[in-house]
């Protein structure tokens, strides 16, 4: 079957925020020490961060990134972690000492050689609403008060202006440390966003829904007058504890849910009449869940090098392949196409565990994952325009429970730039062996059109150390020309620019 694609440049469904490109940060596996944070590292600077992953940071201008946690958060006390008496903790989520050597001054730090807004989740587990907002005040007041004091004594005299505050984590859940109910919740939510915006006026504040029409009508009814984001969180192939991770097909047939959780969100925050005044955070997501091996490591009386093993399950890069690659971009394609409600997206997280970058003593590998964020970032338009075809070519899956469905294989999203003339599609062919011809059906005579593109051999192609099987691939097309026919290749991930 040939597709024959209309795209409508009047109708524009909105001005995408750039921030649903962004990503997560916690003090969990490799990602802070052993990863960014490396003073030892020769490949560090004089700040000790790795010079090589903050690059790759900034080739995918990542525009804002949340941090400590996660789980993390919960038994973190920020105080321990400023000035020069750094206290170690033991992380009662993750079960392994802190040195807190790393904190919000090295965090800020960070943010700022990246060029990304920061992105503080507080600890609403067994922190209190006025810890919260004595976090705000050092970040945030100039020079009122004990803790903006503190910023200064120690050396940063300006304020950070942290805007954006996330009040817990996920802490509905019986795994999270400090765990509440909904009344808690709402009312610990209610007084934290009080104190925090008393503190600072202008922070913008998210606090975490739940797929639970109780727990959230408690929330928004109690907060919503206070809260500018409602988060919510989605790893969709659930496997903490074993490692069957899906299949190619499997991975396919998750991404006609991703859109399910922002539904629920839109049609509850519609109901309640707050669709105007709060956004949706998409505050952590990624296809796989992690994997965690070591867990009971300190128990076992395992040295903690070997929980930094580099071969713990979760760093095994051959587990993120083209699969990976296609779900990522459909969720980031489908998050475009809600642009008038998701303000926000945070890839979880952006090394090592399951993110896009994994670090080893001597370099990088750029996760097939990682090239999606560069072909979205660097080659698609801001404004998200109409398309469609009168036929999906489609094909059968099986879904990990067994079920089986018919699935769409093509996915297209047309976007053009507020500040230049041309159009940019993103074609994602879920298929793993067919390739698809496309036929745009668009007045763009003589434009030049040029394919941006990832795919790889197979669908299980991934990335190592010295292994790069997907990288960026550029086709000159041509001209436009009217019933232009264009390939796609199976399993892959391209930008057709029109320009
Ligand atoms: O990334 C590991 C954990 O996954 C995070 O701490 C938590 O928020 C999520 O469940």
């Amino acid at each position: 079957m040939k597709m024959n694609i209309q795209v409508n440049e009047k109708r524009i469904y909105g001005k995408r925020n750039q921030m649903i490109y962004g990503h997560f940060i916690e003090h969990f596996h490799r990602q802070i020490y052993d990863g960014i944070y490396d003073p030892e590292s020769p490949l560090a600077d004089e700040d000790g961060f790795r010079t090589d992953i903050m690059e790759a940071m900034k080739r995918i201008q990542i525009p804002i990134l949340r941090w400590p946690g996660g789980c993390f958060v919960s038994s973190y006390h920020w105080k321990d972690a400023v000035g020069d008496e750094r206290k170690p903790f033991f992380d009662k989520a993750w079960r392994v000492e802190d040195p807190n050597t790393f904190g919000t001054d090295e965090y800020i730090k960070m943010c700022k050689k990246i060029g990304c807004e920061p992105y503080i989740c507080t600890n609403a587990g067994t922190g209190t609403a006025e810890e919260m907002s004595d976090w705000v005040e050092y970040c945030n007041l100039e020079n009122e008060g004990q803790y903006a004091k503190w910023r200064i004594q120690n050396g940063y005299v300006e304020p950070y202006n942290v805007k954006y505050w996330s009040i817990g984590n996920e802490n509905y859940g019986f795994w999270e440390i400090g765990a509440k109910s909904a009344e808690e919740w709402g009312r610990l939510v209610r007084e934290a966003a009080k104190m925090m915006k008393h503190v600072d006026p202008q922070a913008e504040l998210s606090a975490a829904a739940l797929s639970d029409v109780d727990w959230n009508v408690n929330l928004l009814k109690n907060c919503g007058e206070f809260l500018d984001w409602i988060s919510i969180h989605e790893y969709w192939d659930m496997v903490p504890e074993k490692n069957d991770l899906a299949t190619y097909e499997q991975c396919m047939a998750y991404t006609v849910r991703i859109d399910h959780a922002v539904d629920e969100m839109r049609g509850l925050l519609k109901a309640m009449k707050l669709d105007k005044k709060i956004k949706i955070a998409f505050d952590e997501w990624n296809l796989r869940s992690w994997h965690h091996p070591n867990v009971h490591t300190i128990k076992q009386g395992i040295d903690k090098k070997d929980y930094l093993d580099p071969r713990d399950k979760n760093d095994d890069n051959s587990q993120y392949t083209m699969a990976d690659a296609i779900f990522t971009a459909s969720f980031l394609s489908a998050m475009n196409r809600n642009c008038d409600i998701v303000g926000m997206a945070n890839f979880a997280p952006i090394v090592n565990t399951r993110g896009c970058i994994y670090s080893y003593s001597e370099g990088i590998v750029l996760r097939s994952t990682y090239h999606v964020f560069d072909l979205y970032v660097n080659y698609l338009g801001d404004t998200i325009i109409d398309i469609w075809s009168e036929e999906f070519p489609t094909m059968k899956v099986t879904h990990k429970n067994g079920t089986e469905m018919e699935l769409e294989t093509i996915d297209i999203l047309a976007t053009k730039w507020s500040d230049k003339p041309g159009l940019a599609l993103s074609v994602i062919n879920k298929h793993p062996v067919e390739s698809q011809k496309i036929n745009l059906s668009i007045s763009c005579e003589g434009k030049k059109v040029d394919l941006y593109g990832i795919s790889g051999e197979t669908p299980d192609s991934y990335n190592d150390v010295n292994k790069n099987e997907v990288t960026i691939f550029k086709e000159d097309l041509g001209d436009f020309k009217s019933n232009m026919e264009i390939e796609i290749k199976p399993h892959s991930v391209n930008i057709i620019q029109v320009i």
